[in-house]
């Protein structure tokens, strides 16, 4: 996996990362594993807090592969959650809106929870009005997966593995995931989704992650660069119209970078916020999709990832009734999440790239969140 990588990002044009000597003090990385609970029918759930060599930290759980705490330091050094969740299992199942979770098998949008594959009609949930979101009422984001906590030259990893079976959730196939979180020692969390299948499906993983670089408050001070030129013109309900559209100067141009609150005030969707798919500019490889810069704590954060698409959410159905670490209540822009995916209701759109995955094919992507902290 790290061999693999490294290549990878040169390509992108990503130089070696500069984490100053003074910047935290090194250390050794590790992997801790313990106890965050049980299911209902017994089931205990895990978690593995990750430590790189400079000291930030990552926990993820064994319920949704969920990110439940990612701490990187500040322009001073000082660490810092930028993560939405909870402190126990208990919210995670009653009322979690998908915080750090993996979504699948194919995440965002449906239309009408249908779609035809090979001649056959496959109906799957309308969990979302009359469509289906997020792989349906059980998603990769409700399951328990299998880890293996993984030390690789380059940091801490964990390796999750879920296998999902034939007709969960009306897919077709046996879909077996394997999907690894690497927190590098340069300041990197690097997911990589790797799956394979025995039948025809579509597959269209993510990561929901609601990130905050300044820990607290909202995120309409956030300054936001998406190298995007372009978005997939959506319904009411967020379904893709089939048109391609530039954002040219308009509230969803984020090409040069803006205050996420700038331009919030022309959108009219409701409940108003960003919840829009961005076609990527892309390039070879690993390409650069997103720069999120936090002014007060200096926090910045790129995305890279070789998806061809970006769905950009501003946390717009938070509404301050989910209270969460801490005692932090989240209120709406608690939040923004930026979830690196092929294009929604791509299997019901001919025109869009296709996300049907074949036997004897392996599926196999890559996202990268960089953190630096500077002026
Ligand atoms: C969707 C939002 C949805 C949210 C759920 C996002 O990916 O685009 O419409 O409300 O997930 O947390």
């Amino acid at each position: 996996m790290t061999p693999r990588i490294l290549p990878v990002l040169a390509a992108a044009g990503l130089s070696a990362v500069g984490i100053r000597a003074n910047e935290a003090p090194a250390m050794s990385p590790a992997i801790v594993q313990s106890a965050f609970g049980r299911m209902p029918d017994g089931t205990p759930i895990s978690r593995f807090t990750l430590t790189n060599a400079h000291g930030l930290v990552c926990r993820v759980i064994t319920y949704g592969a969920i990110i439940a705490e990612l701490e990187v330091p500040d322009r001073a050094g000082k660490l810092g959650d930028v993560v939405l969740g909870f402190d126990t299992l208990d919210p995670y199942l009653r009322l979690n809106p998908y915080f750090g979770a993996v979504i699948g098998r194919v995440t965002n949008r449906i239309a009408k929870g249908r779609f035809t594959l090979d001649g056959k009609t496959c109906t799957l949930a309308a969990n979302h009005g009359p469509n289906h979101l997020h792989g349906g009422v059980k998603g990769f984001d409700k399951v328990v997966w299998n880890a293996t906590p993984v030390a690789t030259a380059d940091g801490p990893a964990v390796q999750f593995n879920y296998k999902s079976r034939d007709g969960e959730e009306g897919y077709p196939g046996n879909l077996d995931v394997t999907m690894t979180y690497l927190l590098s020692n340069q300041n990197r969390l690097q997911i990589d989704y790797v799956a394979s299948t025995d039948k025809d499906t579509p597959v269209n993983l993510t990561n929901h992650s609601y990130f905050n670089l300044a820990g607290e408050g909202d995120i309409l001070g956030h300054e936001l660069m998406l190298r995007a030129h372009r978005y997939t013109p959506a319904d009411a309900a967020c379904i893709p119209t089939g048109q391609i559209a530039r954002v040219a100067g308009g509230p969803l141009d984020f090409t040069h970078s803006k205050p996420i609150g700038r331009d919030l005030g022309r959108l009219t969707n409701h409940p108003r916020g960003y919840d829009h798919n961005y076609v990527l500019d892309g390039g070879k490889g690993l390409a650069l999709a997103a720069r999120v810069r936090e002014p007060v704590t200096g926090r910045t954060m790129e995305v890279f990832t070789d998806q061809p698409g970006l769905q950009f959410y501003t946390g717009n159905f938070l509404d301050g009734s989910i209270v969460g670490k801490r005692g932090t209540v989240y209120r709406q822009y608690a939040g923004l999440c930026l979830e690196t995916q092929h294009f929604p209701d791509s299997v019901n759109r001919p025109e869009f790239p296709p996300i049907i995955l074949h036997p004897g094919a392996v599926y196999r992507t890559t996202t990268l969140y960089q953190f630096t902290a500077g002026r």
